[in-house]
């Protein structure tokens, strides 16, 4: 089918088309109404079905003969270690998981925070939670304390699942003593923690509230599906907004089933049995759509990689895993191809691998510049796609949908909608542009199945942050425009969240931290351009009058407490003391203005601006910095 008429049928009739989609996965119970929009915004997909995820996952594969086919393989150059599950194997672990949990008081709708390295175990730990109906929350194991603290305030978990450590190059990362000082920060009691014990570290379990996991899960009675509401939660995955407290994305099982099964044939083309690679983390969105839920519900092979692009031992490490595997799909970030290309422009690594089983490369997270996907192209010889969506939306909203119709390749646009969103681009009063004009993108409502139902507890919060700016439209954030061929460009978001190597960040959380120095009266952190990792955080502050500490030691003392507070993941090593930061007059500081003179841009004087020359010192202070940089 071509993607127009896929694309017409979907926006045409809707309910007849999930519903055919959803004919894919089994049910236990048919559902009454396809889209329920009775409390409209707040639709809900598949209401009065009854589906669990878990069992269309992995038990509905062993049934139907797929149960010696590998479902999991574990790769970690940073242990050294690797292995695999079959379908069947997989299951029996995920079901005595499960087993484990219900002992320890899980019932279903309680949360349960997930707080773990790229070990089997993280997937084995979601899945578990999915069998019998608790709602998991992955925390990224790169955030600190103080954001892992954030969450569990936020989640309410019966119970944490985490590990003794992770591992990056060169350092091992001892998360339990992260999680002890989470759950101490925090005001939220857990009733218990799961701990795996890794080799390479030994945590000290508290007495009455910590549980080995070998032990526990070892003689746990497995655990069946459990019976659940289409509309049940699944999960919640915090994301970073614009302000220091994170969003809560919850996502439902019915429509979120049926979703990631559609796209992995509508937009990835891939087939049962294939092996599919999403090289991220399951602490992000893509890993949770793309490591655990979409592969295994499509009977696909996942991947699980504990390493780096490069370093991990080389840049060689993808074409290794591609070949030893024999992978059809990689999906990562452009940072990954970025890194790999820094290493080795010539693709020398490459020599020596088989990549002939790669079908195709697919970037997101941020924006692919052109050389990246031109120089993937060029290496590796098949269809690079660049797509473009977000956590909120839990699968690709723009794409080149190669399983329904390959279209031309367009660098620097993510292509066209997705059949099941209906984008447009807006101006500041709702109207909708015309080609190749910038406005704000929007998705009009209803949003197709697998998107965010509301925030975690906070419906209001959905509603302003997503619903209020266009009446009957989801507010992505980001901005761009439509060419005449349809194709979708998106340039920048619109608010104050930055993406570094892939990873979303708010700056405004690290503004949080920077005011929190005795010494700063006022901050503002920018995104700055990097050549690496797409976006790179920068400091401005303004000290109170009278301080006179060095600026390089306010500046260390700055980038210690954002590692301490948000994490190494914030990659935040760059801050500057500034006379004043530029203001409307109505008191907003101007960002944009700022990440523009760190880029190398000339940003007009805006007219309400304060006092002109402040842009001035903002360019020296930038300038001591070295930026804008030459590159
Ligand atoms: N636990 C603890 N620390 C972590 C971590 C984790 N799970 N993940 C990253 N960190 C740390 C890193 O060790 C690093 O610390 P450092 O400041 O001491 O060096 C810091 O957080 C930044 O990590 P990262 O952004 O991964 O940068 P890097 O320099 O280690 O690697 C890339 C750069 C481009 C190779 C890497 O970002 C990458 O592979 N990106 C792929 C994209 C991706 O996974 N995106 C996710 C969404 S698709
Ligand atoms: P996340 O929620 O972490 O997936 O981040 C989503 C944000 O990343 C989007 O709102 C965009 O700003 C950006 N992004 C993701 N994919 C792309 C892409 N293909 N092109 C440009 N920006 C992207």
């Amino acid at each position: 089918m071509s993607y127009a008429k896929e694309y017409q049928r979907a926006f045409e009739n809707p309910t007849a088309f999930w519903a055919e989609q959803a004919q894919h996965l089994d049910w236990e119970q048919p559902w009454d109404a396809v889209l329920d929009d009775r409390r409209a915004p707040f639709h809900r997909w598949f209401a009065g079905g009854r589906i669990n995820t878990c069992h269309n996952a992995l038990d509905r594969h062993v049934e139907a003969g797929r149960g010696d086919q590998d479902a999991l393989i574990y790769d970690s150059p940073l242990s050294g270690s690797k292995r695999r599950y079959s379908y069947r194997a997989l299951r029996d672990e995920v079901a005595r998981v499960a087993g484990a949990l219900k002992q320890l008081g899980v019932e279903k709708g309680d949360r349960v925070v997930i707080y773990m390295p790229m070990v089997p175990e993280a997937a084995m730990a979601m899945l578990a939670c999915a069998r019998i109906g608790a709602i998991h929350s992955v925390v990224f194991g790169g955030f600190a304390a103080p954001e892992l603290a954030k969450r569990i305030d936020a989640a309410q978990p019966k119970l944490v699942m985490s590990a003794s450590c992770g591992l990056e190059p060169g350092r091992l990362i001892a998360y339990k003593p992260l999680l002890d000082q989470a759950l101490e920060l925090s005001s939220h009691e857990v009733e218990h923690c799961l701990i795996l014990q890794r080799e390479q570290c030994h945590a000290d379990l508290i007495a009455g509230r910590d549980v080995d996991w070998s032990e526990t899960v070892t003689r746990a009675e497995p655990a069946a599906c459990a019976s659940l509401a289409a509309t049940d939660p699944l999960y919640v995955l915090y994301t970073s907004g614009t302000t220091g407290k994170p969003k809560g994305v919850v996502r439902d099982n019915g429509g979120h089933a049926v979703a990631m099964h559609y796209s992995m044939r509508a937009v990835y083309r891939a087939a049962p049995g294939e092996v599919y690679w999403a090289a991220s983390d399951v602490g992000w969105v893509v890993g949770h759509s793309y490591i655990v839920y979409a592969p295994l519900l499509m009977g696909c092979t996942t991947v699980l990689y504990e390493g780096k692009p490069v370093g991990t031992p080389d840049a060689g490490a993808f074409w290794r895993m591609i070949d030893e595997y024999r992978i059809s799909t990689l999906f990562t970030a452009p940072t990954a191809f970025r890194a790999i290309k820094k290493e080795d422009p010539g693709g020398e690594l490459l020599s020596g691998y088989d990549l002939s089983c790669l079908k195709t490369l697919y970037l997101a997270g941020e924006r692919s510049d052109p050389d990246t996907i031109e120089w993937a192209q060029k290496q590796l010889d098949v269809p690079v796609i660049d797509h473009w969506w977000q956590t909120e939306l839990g699968w690709p909203a723009v794409s080149n949908c190669l399983g329904l119709q390959a279209m031309p390749v367009k660098p620097g646009s993510a292509a066209v909608p997705v059949p099941g969103y209906d984008m447009q681009v807006l101006d500041d009063d709702g109207q909708t542009l015309g080609t190749d004009q910038i406005g704000n993108l929007a998705l009009r409502l209803p949003l197709p199945p697998g998107t965010l139902l509301t925030l975690w507890d906070n419906d209001d919060g959905y509603q302003d942050n997503y619903l209020s700016r266009y009446p009957g439209y989801y507010l992505t954030g980001d901005a761009g425009y439509r060419d005449g061929d349809g194709y979708i460009s998106i340039m920048s978001r619109i608010d104050d969240i930055i993406n570094v190597a892939g990873h979303r960040l708010s700056t405004g959380a690290m503004e949080q931290v920077l005011a929190a120095h005795p010494a700063v009266a006022e901050c503002a952190v920018i995104g700055v351009t990097d050549t690496l990792k797409g976006q790179l955080p920068l400091g401005l502050v303004v000290l109170k009058a009278g301080v006179n500490q060095a600026e390089q030691d306010i500046v260390a003392e700055l980038v210690a407490n954002v590692r301490q507070e948000i994490g190494a993941v914030a990659a935040f090593k760059q801050a500057a003391v500034v006379p004043r930061l530029p203001k409307t007059r109505s008191g907003k500081v101007l960002r944009a203005a700022m990440r523009k003179i760190a880029d190398g841009e000339n940003p007009p004087v805006p007219a309400t601006i304060d006092d002109p020359k402040i842009l001035d010192e903002i360019r020296q202070a930038l300038g001591r910095l070295g930026y804008p940089h030459n590159n």
